[in-house]
């Protein structure tokens, strides 16, 4: 079955979709695909069936979010604890895995088509290999496409993205690229598996768990988060709707936190760089010089800049080189 569904919303859809859409809309929405098995289970089919069902499901939801104009969906799909599963359920996740990432390669005409680029978020090193070449394909031949955005979370679990991030800064201190003082929590930031997508303004779990399970810990600190008691292979356009209606509702209390995290956030970051200056002049005779005071917080932030954007520049080609590296193994 096609990831890319290019059916139309039926009427009353449509109405809905419009009357949504007059008030603010969430620009990344994120789902915790939960409740394959309890699905398979309630309908008496196997549950190889119901994962199978959860990825139709999370087709039709992209299409709707498109319907809606959310032009950005992060999915938990599988998860690192998920290995610790029955053998035979992993091996029939990957072979799902497998079946849809070489389907993405094939419909690769209609993701140029409708602008789709796809990434993958997760340790990749911990997959089979020939999941991983497919995964390297699809990202690096999306990776320039830009109308709309899928995040699929594969092997993925929050703890292990943060602690992957602070390996990746300290490489830089090592490396001498970083000063141990530009770490950062918006360096971290852009250390994450998540650095080229905004925050999700929503966050959707489904089957009536009311956790987040490692995913996105981070990212949803101001997020809204709505849990929904239906089975993932049972979503329906309403809930969907019904999840964007509980993020408007909450739409002005949850730009209130943003900005104020984002002031917070610079007034850190003004007090590291006025300590520095300090620093530098200590037992200066000027030390009481506006002018010289100003000078060294200007280059403070423009050397720290510097380092910062070659750090980045070269992790973007670190994690590159990764994906093309695995693209030449021979299969
Ligand atoms: C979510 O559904 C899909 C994956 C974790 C791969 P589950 O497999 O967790 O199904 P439930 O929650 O046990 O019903
Ligand atoms: C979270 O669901 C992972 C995915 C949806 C892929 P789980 O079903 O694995 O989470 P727990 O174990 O109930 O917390
Ligand atoms: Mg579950």
């Amino acid at each position: 079955m096609s990831w890319i569904r290019e059916k139309e919303l039926s009427l009353i859809e449509r109405l809905c979709a419009n009357v949504l859409k007059a008030g603010p809309m969430p620009k990344h929405v994120a789902f915790i695909m939960d409740g394959n098995r309890r699905y398979a289970q309630k309908c008496h089919v196997e549950r190889q069936e119901g994962h199978s069902q959860g990825f139709e499901k999370l087709a039709e939801t992209l299409r709707w979010c498109l319907n809606l104009g959310i032009c950005e969906v992060t999915v938990y799909a599988f998860s690192i604890e998920n290995f610790k599963r029955s053998a035979e359920e992993v091996e029939g996740l990957m072979e799902l895995a497998r079946q849809k990432f070489s389907r993405l390669l094939e419909e690769r005409d209609k993701l140029e088509k409708h602008g789709v680029c796809i990434r993958v978020l997760g340790d990749l090193t911990l997959l089979p290999l020939d999941i991983q070449k497919l995964i390297a394909q699809a990202v690096l031949e999306t990776r320039n496409y830009s109308t709309c955005f899928l995040n699929v979370c594969f092997a993925y679990t929050s703890r292990h993205e943060i602690s992957n991030a602070v390996r990746e800064v300290a490489w830089g201190v090592e490396e001498g690229l970083l000063e141990p003082s530009d770490v950062s929590e918006p360096l971290l930031d852009r250390c994450l598996y998540t650095c080229k997508s905004p925050d999700p303004d929503l966050l959707i779990r489904t089957s009536g768990e009311i956790r987040l399970s490692d995913f996105l810990l981070w990212q949803t600190s101001h997020s809204c988060l709505v849990f929904q008691s239906v089975l993932w292979p049972e979503y329906s356009f309403w809930n969907l709707c019904e999840a964007v209606l509980q993020y408007q509702l909450n739409h002005s209390s949850i730009q209130k936190a943003r900005e104020q995290h984002l002031q917070e956030s610079r007034r850190l970051q003004q007090e590291s760089d006025q300590a520095w200056v300090r620093g530098q002049l200590q037992g200066a005779a000027r030390r009481e010089d506006a002018q010289l005071r100003r000078r060294l917080l200007q280059q403070c932030c423009a050397r720290r800049e510097e380092r910062t954007q070659s750090f980045l520049r070269a992790l973007e080609s670190k994690r590159g080189d990764f994906l093309w590296g695995l693209c030449t193994v021979p299969s």
